[in-house]
């Protein structure tokens, strides 16, 4: 997430017999979340007439803007621009129009040989209104239609063999309202289709479509899909050959894609973790005739082979989705017995890593769209590597290129700050680890039973910790003031307290750094000071002496101590200056509930210095580009 530039726009298009002005704005709306600079919207009305609105800043400026003026129509295309080039101004915000005013297009990515393509087009007569590459593929277009005269589906796919870089498009013809031509390559596209062809939605993911319909398409790189009014959807490739069309149903709860009563995204996704993680582990944690839990995954008995006989997994992911992939690291060789390496998948992508024909990779990834963790999986896939994903977004680019997978299943995550989508990921990687110890034959029966069944315990002790939730958000406040944050955690919590630390940076722009506490005194023992909070995971388990000793270290120096503790644990109270308890739980398990205070504290710090929690600066949702 943390990348010099991040492409999240948003797209929606809508054709058929309701409005399309109210249906665009809700969808616009829907992706607010991804981030965005400035706003846009074109409708062709019942006389042809091509009518543009755009605005910077929000979708509710757009509105403003429009406010008063012709939106009639029953087609038009709709988007949230992410500057990239050109600033964000109105001149620079989608939709851009060719030079005929006939074409319009909306686009999420970057045409990375632009600049090349705008002086030839300008050596033919063309002229440019903003300084966007976006711009310059609707000129490019509509360039191809005056060349082939074989209409916008035809200019669209010559167009777009002559463009490098990614995109995903949606492109209306003034002359021709009754179709919209769409097409993407490297960035994420869902088409939804009505009853009988009556109506057909698009948007950059499903929450723009999923009120309308529950059918939508998921086109493949370098296809272009051909969505007309009362025909069949039609896909074709650069190469003119008609693809199957795949219809597939989605099964998204509209109440996800609200606040529900909360005041940010992101709390609401931190209380959502308890019936997230059930949907996550249902029908995947069930009970046997001894009245025990069992793991049944479907893909480690479609690939027992390959999974059981690997010599060495590979992880590879990013940001919070690599903490998730460092705990599961633990899992995997403690409970499987095979060594298991964690990468940075930008690191790894270009570090020429060895990699072997008989390695699997374990790709995790919320979005399923980032670019890094894409450009590894192909790498790796290169070598003749195994590809396993761990994903949230369904249809995703990184679901469709694993070889098999599981699915994080916990719902759209809308705040920029993951956190549904780590315990998620926490859990699919239990799950996976501990059936295929079982099928290998590396774990006791009494382990993998004690484990499965402290699993299912999650949920409730997850709600007993939100109800610590005033507590938090009351002492988050004495902590604004910091510059500083320290996070210290060992073993299965080390990672745990990497991820508090991005947390905080994250949403609060307070640095923090987490490091496994042991090495606190070969380094940033240096640093603590009165000025300096230290944040512990001390729970009473095998590290509990040592983390003990490690706060009173830092109390000797006048640090202040919060300490996620063992519920009762007198000894570290006496210690910390504010605690959080937490429920008993076995070890193994316990960073999915030394996670959650984390994940508030951050949240109640931020809210306390009046930040956008779920839009924090330079961040967006996912990252689609390097
Ligand atoms: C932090 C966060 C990011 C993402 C990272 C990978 O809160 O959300 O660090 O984890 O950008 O994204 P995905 O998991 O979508 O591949």
């Amino acid at each position: 997430m943390f990348k010099k530039k991040e492409i999240m726009c948003g797209i929606v298009g809508y054709i058929g017999n309701r409005d399309a002005y109210p249906i665009l704005i809700k969808g616009l709306h829907r992706l607010e979340y991804r981030g965005y600079d400035s706003a846009g919207v074109a409708l062709i009305n019942a006389e042809g007439k091509l009518n543009v609105y755009k605005a910077k800043g929000k979708v509710s400026d757009l509105e403003t803007v429009a406010k008063d003026k012709d939106c009639a129509g029953t087609v038009g295309i709709a988007h949230t621009r992410w500057a990239t080039h050109g600033e964000p101004s109105v001149r620079n915000a989608h939709p851009h129009v060719s030079q005929s005013g006939n074409l319009v297009i909306v686009h999420n990515g970057i045409i990375e040989n632009f600049a090349v393509l705008r002086k030839q087009l300008a050596k033919k007569g063309f002229t440019f209104q903003s300084d966007t590459d976006t711009e310059v593929l609707v000129q490019l277009i509509e360039y191809a239609e005056q060349q082939h005269k074989k209409g916008l589906v035809n200019a669209v796919r010559h167009a777009l063999r002559k463009v490098i870089g990614a995109y995903a498009i949606a492109v209306i013809d003034r002359n021709n309202p009754n179709q919209i031509v769409a097409a993407r390559k490297g960035s994420p596209l869902v088409i939804g289709v009505g009853e009988k062809n009556s109506e057909f939605f698009i948007g950059s993911d499903a929450s723009p479509i999923a009120e309308y319909t529950k059918n939508v398409v998921y086109p493949d790189d370098q296809q272009i899909v051909v969505c007309e009014l009362g025909k069949e959807l039609q896909i074709i490739n650069l190469e003119n050959e008609p693809i199957d069309v795949a219809i597939h149903k989605i099964d998204m709860d509209l109440s996800m894609l609200s606040k529900g009563g909360f005041r940010h995204y992101m709390l609401k996704e931190i209380f959502d973790q308890p019936s997230c993680l059930s949907d996550c582990m249902s029908g995947r944690l069930v009970k046997n005739t001894n009245n025990q839990w069992d793991i049944v995954l479907s893909c480690i008995t479609n690939f027992k082979k390959k999974l059981i006989n690997t010599p060495r997994f590979i992880i590879i992911a990013c940001g919070t989705s690599w903490h998730a992939g460092l705990i599961g690291k633990q899992m995997i060789e403690q409970y499987c017995q095979v060594p298991c390496e964690v990468d940075y998948a930008s690191e790894f992508r270009y570090r020429n890593p060895v990699i072997y024909p008989t390695d699997v990779v374990i790709a995790i990834s919320q979005s399923g769209e980032t670019a890094d963790t894409l450009a590894a999986i192909e790498l790796a896939k290169s070598k003749g590597a195994f590809i396993f994903g761990i994903v949230n977004a369904v249809g995703s680019s990184i679901a469709r290129a694993t070889n098999s997978g599981i699915y994080i299943h916990v719902g759209p995550e809308i705040g920029v700050a993951s956190t549904k989508a780590f315990t998620g990921q926490l859990m699919c990687l239990y799950l996976f680890s501990l059936a295929l110890a079982k099928e290998k034959g590396t774990i006791s029966d009494d382990v993998y039973h004690e484990t499965a069944s402290a699993l299912k315990s999650i949920p409730e002790k997850i709600e007993e910790i939100l109800k610590t939730d005033k507590e938090i958000s009351q002492f988050a406040k004495l902590f604004t003031y910091a510059k500083n944050f320290l996070y210290l955690g060992r073993g299965w919590n080390y990672p745990v307290a990497l991820e508090g630390a991005l947390k905080l940076k994250e949403i609060s722009y307070i640095h923090a750094e987490g490091y496994p506490a042991a090495e606190m005194k070969h380094g940033p023992i240096a640093l603590i000071d009165c000025d300096m909070p230290v944040l512990f995971i001390a729970t009473r388990h095998q590290h509990y002496d040592k983390i003990i000793s490690n706060m009173l270290e830092v109390k000797a120096r006048g640090g202040r101590i919060i300490a996620v503790i063992t519920k009762d644990d007198i000894e570290a109270k006496k210690i910390a200056d504010e605690c959080i308890e937490i429920p008993e739980i076995l070890a193994d398990v316990e960073p999915l509930l030394t996670v959650i205070p984390l994940q508030l504290m951050a949240y109640y710090v931020a809210v306390e210095k009046g930040l956008n929690v779920d839009m924090p600066r330079n961040l967006a949702k996912s990252v689609t580009v390097e």
